[in-house]
Order: structure tokens, then C-alpha cells, then sequence
């Protein structure tokens, strides 16, 4: 076995597939080359993730896989960063004592000094900082694709969502410098990408601390009276060659028109938005401390339809948090049904030690959880999958991005709206390419379609329903 290759698995959201990214740009300054697997590699890095209970035992599960490896051979290296290792640093090296290494949120750039450390050390090596001093984004990242890259435009989060553990792993807010994240855009330009995601926690609120701490003073968003997030979309929609621009997450509270109005008017930014609902109860939003209302919300899903022709909205949706009766998972159910979301991540709400919600009353049993679950995501499959059908029979411009994961005679790409959509592999023969596809037919999660001469047009948009008051 060669002692000088990687495996990194990688849990959790897209922060962590870019801190990964990072955390192998790293390993191959040190001389590191990728392994196939996690079985063969010299060196194999878990970046963990802690939002929901499950992150945490799929971690256990796949170490004590592992374990059996480790100790067969000594000289494996087995490494836990990232949420899961910040928040259980103890727990961690209590159920797995044979790791070598545990480092958290805010120090992967000293990965180096503790895998030297861990040489030399019986016991694991475990730093973990409360904060960072460098914005990662100075680490070199090693991207698994060439022609998409995700951008941090923020780190951290300043909001108290009763439910979230974020905040207490990665921190408060912190913004980077928006001549430094268009640099990186530019130079990311010029090596072959053509998409890049705009990641933070929540995107929208960018820049306040820069303008709290007096570092912006006269940007010119502030002179064209643009929230900076808005001027930053500016920027990137001048840069030639980027082709596609994404975003992710907004939170409702902070969404402005002006964003909405960049969104139509800037060519290269999607037709794409995120937009987490979380709940449906004014009642049930209040106590999860997310301090828009279900009618604003609505009221700004219509604005956000009306504004930007073809536009998809995604959202992510809680059921059983603490106190939820079934009047509130009603308002829940109407709620989705009217935003008509095109498609939604949906999840059971899972106690987090250390957050707020874990002290409120109510707890809801398993069985009226998963009963909940069922009959949310039977409306968001019907909603997703309407959706889906609404582009049967239109042309859309799609970037390919490799073989299907499931069935590799397709070969698999994604329109503006982020719509996965599949075609035979033997009519797309250079991946990373932009293609008119004509969309043939739809299934609840994909549709599929035929590579066409035609030009692409709109996607087929969602109709807008008008809320109802209350
Ligand atoms: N910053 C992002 C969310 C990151 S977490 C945002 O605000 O949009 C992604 C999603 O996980 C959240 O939107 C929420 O729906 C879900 N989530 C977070 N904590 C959870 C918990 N304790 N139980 C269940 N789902 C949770
Ligand atoms: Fe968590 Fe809320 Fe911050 Fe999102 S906005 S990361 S849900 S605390
Ligand atoms: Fe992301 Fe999970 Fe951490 S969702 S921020 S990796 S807790």
C-alpha cells in the first residue's frame, strides 16, 4: 500500500464538498496522489457533518468499517475534520481511539503540522480552534470537476434558528472581500470554469459585518444603492466566458428586490432559487426563531415568479419540530401547496444538543413524525413532478456534466434551472459542454430528452398562485 495517497469522504452540504476540495488541494501540496478508495488509500479523511442525527451515525458507521483496516495496518492514517469532529471532539476519539487526527471548522489549513504530529503520537491528535484567522479560500483547492467551482463568498452564520447546530461550528458571519471573490471568479474563468455556486450560509445578508467593520467604504453598490449580494451578482454578470452563475442558501428574511432584479436582468445568473420554508406555522416559524411569516414568504415566492421568468424555487421544509400540532403541519401542507415549490428537500426535525429547541416542550413521537414526513413528501413529489411535466416538449440549454450515476448509456446535465436531465450517451461526447436538448419526457426527479439543432427557450414556468390572506 502506497502511504502517500488519499481517500476523503465527505458528508453533509456544499460547504463541506468545497472545504474537501480544499483539504485535497492541501494533501497534494504535500506530496499526496488520490486513491481509488477508502480501502486502498494511505491516508483516508472523513469531513463530517453534524445538522441532523443521522449525519452523525453514518460517520460511526463507515469508522468502525474501517477500524478493522487500521489496525491490520498501523500505518494507515485516519483523519475526522470538519462539523461532526468541531462539535463531538471527545466523543470521537472516545469511540474511535485508533483515529489519528480530529481538527474542526476553522483550522484545515494546519493540517500539515497535525498529520506531522500524528507521526510521531499514540494517542489521537485533536485542535480544535473557536475561530478561524485565515478565510479558507486562501488553501488551494483541488476540484473534481474542471468546468464548475463553488465560490465562498461567506463563512458562518449570525442567525439563531432554534433547531440549527451551524452557528455554534462555523461560527459567526464572516464576509470575504468582494474584490477578492471576483479575482478568484476571474482566475477560476481563465482556468476552464464556465458555472460557478456562490456559497454561504445565508447569502444574502454578504457583506453587513465588511460594511459594521468599516470595510467597504465606498463599493459601488452603495452608490448605485444595491445591497452589496446584488452588486456582487453585478460584478460576476460582467465577467466574459462565466457562463452560469448559482447561488446558495438566501434566507426569506433578508431577500430584496434588488436580488430578485439582478436575477432577471444579469444573463449569466440561473433562473434558480432557494428559498427554505422550514414551516408553514406563523406559530411554529416563531418558536423556530426564523422571523419571516408564512405570508411573507408567499408573498415574496410570488414576486420572485413574477420578476424572473421560468424560475424553479427549491426550499427546504422541517416536519415535527418541538410544539407542532397537526393544525400546524396544515399551515404547513397549505403553505407548500401554494408556493408550489419545484422541488424540496424535506426532513424529519432531529434534536441537536446545544441548540435552543432542545429545551422546548412538545417533542413529537416518531410515529406522528414519520406519518407527517409520508404525507409532506407525497405533496412535494406531486408538486416536483408537475413541475417536471411542465417542460415536456421544450428546448432548453443544458451543461453536461459525465456519465448517468445510475444507468451509464445516458450521460447526465443540468438546465438553468438545475434540472437534471439525461440523454444517450452517444450524442454528448465531450463532457463540460453546453448543448439544446429537446426534453422528450418527464419523470418525477429527472427528465429525459434528445441533443437538437433547434435553439434552446424559457423553461416552462411554475403559474403563480396569489396567497390567500391569513
Ligand atoms: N444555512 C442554510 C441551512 C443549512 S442546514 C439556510 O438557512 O438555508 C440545511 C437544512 O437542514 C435547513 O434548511 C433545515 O431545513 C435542515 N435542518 C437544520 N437543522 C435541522 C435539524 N435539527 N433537524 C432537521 N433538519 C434540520
Ligand atoms: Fe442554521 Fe438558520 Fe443559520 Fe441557516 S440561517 S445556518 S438554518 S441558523
Ligand atoms: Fe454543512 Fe453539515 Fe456542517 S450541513 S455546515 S456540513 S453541519
Amino acid at each position: 500500500m502506497s502511504q502517500r495517497t488519499y481517500f476523503i469522504k465527505t458528508f453533509g452540504c456544499q460547504m463541506n464538498e468545497h472545504d474537501s476540495e480544499r483539504a485535497a488541494g492541501v494533501l497534494e501540496m504535500m506530496g499526496y496522489r488520490k486513491a481509488a478508495d477508502a480501502d486502498s488509500a494511505g491516508l483516508v479523511l472523513f469531513n463530517t457533518c453534524a445538522i441532523r442525527e443521522n449525519a452523525d451515525n453514518k460517520l460511526y458507521g463507515q469508522l468502525s468499517q474501517l477500524k478493522p483496516l487500521k489496525l491490520a495496518d498501523p500505518s494507515k492514517t485516519i483523519v475526522v475534520g470538519g462539523c461532526l469532529a468541531q462539535k463531538d471532539q471527545d466523543v470521537l476519539a472516545a469511540k474511535a481511539p485508533y483515529v489519528d487526527v480530529v481538527y474542526g471548522t476553522h483550522n484545515m489549513g494546519r493540517l500539515p503540522q497535525l498529520l506531522a504530529q500524528a507521526d510521531s503520537a499514540s494517542l489521537p491528535v485533536i485542535e480544535i480552534l473557536e475561530h478561524t484567522e485565515m478565510f479558507p479560500s486562501a488553501l488551494p483547492a483541488r476540484r473534481d470537476v474542471p468546468h464548475h467551482a463553488w465560490v465562498s463568498i461567506s463563512i458562518g452564520c449570525d442567525n439563531t434558528c432554534a433547531f440549527c447546530i451551524v452557528p455554534a461550528l462555523r461560527g459567526p458571519e464572516k464576509s470575504r472581500k468582494m474584490g477578492d471573490i471576483v479575482a478568484e471568479v476571474r482566475a477560476l474563468v481563465a482556468d476552464g470554469v464556465i458555472e460557478v455556486t456562490l456559497l454561504g450560509q445565508n447569502v444574502n445578508s454578504y457583506g453587513r459585518d465588511l460594511v459594521r467593520d468599516g470595510l467597504v467604504p465606498s463599493v459601488e453598490g452603495q452608490r448605485r444603492n444595491r445591497t452589496l449580494f446584488a452588486e456582487l451578482l453585478h460584478l460576476l454578470g460582467e465577467i466574459d466566458g462565466l457562463q452560469r452563475v448559482r447561488f446558495t442558501s438566501p434566507h426569506p428574511k433578508d431577500f430584496t428586490t434588488d436580488v430578485f432584479e439582478a436575477m432577471r436582468d444579469i444573463p449569466n445568473v440561473c433562473e434558480q432559487l432557494h428559498l427554505p420554508l422550514q414551516s408553514g406555522s406563523d406559530r411554529i416559524l416563531k418558536l423556530m426563531q426564523r422571523s419571516y411569516r408564512s405570508r411573507r414568504f408567499l408573498d415574496l415566492v410570488v414576486e420572485a415568479r413574477e420578476t424572473i421568468p421560468g424560475l424553479a424555487i427549491s426550499t427546504d421544509i422541517i416536519v415535527g419540530f418541538p410544539g407542532e400540532t397537526e393544525d400546524d403541519f396544515e399551515g404547513t401542507l397549505t403553505v407548500t401547496e401554494q408556493a408550489a415549490f419545484d422541488s424540496a428537500f424535506t426532513f424529519k426535525y432531529s434534536k441537536r444538543p446545544g441548540t435552543s429547541a432542545v429545551d422546548l416542550d412538545g417533542h413529537i413521537d416518531t410515529t406522528t413524525m414519520d406519518e407527517r414526513f409520508m404525507r409532506l413528501s407525497t405533496v412535494t413529489n406531486r408538486l416536483s413532478a408537475q413541475s417536471h411535466q411542465r417542460q415536456a416538449g421544450t428546448v432548453q440549454e443544458v451543461l453536461f456534466e459525465g456519465p448517468s450515476k445510475t444507468d451509464p448509456s445516458r450521460i447526465s446535465g443540468r438546465t438553468r434551472q438545475n434540472r437534471l436531465v439525461h440523454v444517450d450517451a452517444t450524442s454528448v461526447t465531450v463532457p463540460a459542454t453546453m448543448h439544446a436538448v429537446e426534453i422528450t419526457r418527464a419523470a418525477d426527479h429527472y427528465l429525459l430528452g434528445r441533443v437538437t439543432d433547434q435553439p434552446a427557450g424559457p423553461a416552462v414556468p411554475t403559474p403563480v398562485v396569489q396567497p390567500v390572506a391569513g
